[in-house]
């Protein structure tokens, strides 16, 4: 019931920083959130590439290594030619829209403002990151926001600390990110967007074709009769009346023009008292030589003061 009710108000939250930033109803991590409590598979495929078949490269960047309780910054790049529109819901072309999800270690969460230095603020911009969910606060969601101004993102992480957590450890974990660019092909309730090519279901003559506000009508003759199909307005139709066709030739070029690409690093939680030991290390070894060198000198003064001449 209190999870049923925390959704509800992630939904409404969402819907209402969504608008914030100019929402267009075209990328949907909401979906993702509502229909998976795991946003990562057991296989390891993230769950967005449900709706965004085509696969497109994305980039994380994080640092080798951090200290527990420490501020540092991961950066996400969704690359893609700036100058491509895209087919929108409407059968218009616009802009592409970017969406992102950080599945970070147990116990990584996002940086709270007032422990992000003011460097880093600058780069992190007004993207806001939500958690997956109230329970999964290392998974941060954002999207869909404008592609122009969001193909590369800063996000404030801070790092556990295992001296006030008994579950997490100075270990190697992994970072998963699945990022997005562009409108999907399905909607998550299977249906097909106009996203898409459009193939004929049947084989046989076209008879008519009638462009209307939201979709063509192309009707066909087959030996069995009119077929009459229906093409959203957005891809191209490639084909005319008269035309002869059969079952899969293309109505429709295929508009897509976007992707979704997922890929993982690794990070350290590293343990400063190791940090300590390697630098006490060091140091002997530098006192170490140091004394050697004076040691030699000593002796080639030696060797110098018994020569005879
Ligand atoms: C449309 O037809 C092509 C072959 O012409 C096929 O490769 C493609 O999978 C079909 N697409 C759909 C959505 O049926």
């Amino acid at each position: 019931m209190k999870s049923k009710q925390n959704l509800f108000v992630i939904f409404l939250a969402s819907i209402f920083l969504n608008t914030m930033i100019q929402f267009d109803a075209n990328a949907y991590p909401i979906f993702a959130q509502q229909a998976y409590p795991n946003p990562r598979e057991a296989n390891g495929r993230i769950v967005c590439a449900n709706c965004h078949l085509a696969q497109k490269p994305v980039e994380l960047e994080v640092p080798q290594a951090v200290l527990p309780d420490t501020v540092f910054e991961a950066m996400v790049k969704i690359p893609y030619d700036q100058q491509i529109k895209q087919v929108q819901a409407n059968g218009k072309k616009g802009d592409l829209n970017v969406g992102m999800v950080l599945l970070l270690p147990e116990g990584f969460e996002l940086a709270p403002a007032d422990r992000v230095p003011e460097q880093m603020k600058k780069k992190v911009g007004k993207l806001y990151y939500q958690p997956y969910s109230p329970e999964q606060k290392n998974i941060l969601v954002v999207g869909p926001v404008p592609g122009k101004d969001y193909n590369e993102m800063v996000i404030p992480i801070l790092s556990p600390d295992p001296a006030k957590s008994k579950s997490i450890n100075f270990l190697k974990y992994p970072i998963y990110l699945g990022g997005n660019r562009g409108r999907g092909q399905l909607y998550p309730d299977g249906s097909k967007s106009n996203n898409n090519v459009y193939n004929s279901t049947v084989a046989g003559t076209i008879s008519e074709i009638k462009t209307g506000k939201k979709s063509s009508k192309i009707t066909v003759q087959t030996a069995n009769g009119e077929v009459i199909e229906t093409v959203p307005n957005g891809p191209d139709l490639l084909v005319r009346e008269g035309q002869t066709v059969s079952i899969d030739t293309p109505f429709t070029n295929n508009p897509n023009v976007g992707g979704f690409g997922q890929t993982e690093t690794e990070i350290v939680l590293q343990n400063p008292g190791r940090i300590q030991g390697l630098v006490v290390f060091l140091g002997t070894i530098v006192l170490a030589q140091i004394f050697l060198i004076l040691k030699k000198k000593q002796v080639e003064k030696v060797q110098l003061s018994e020569m005879n001449f």
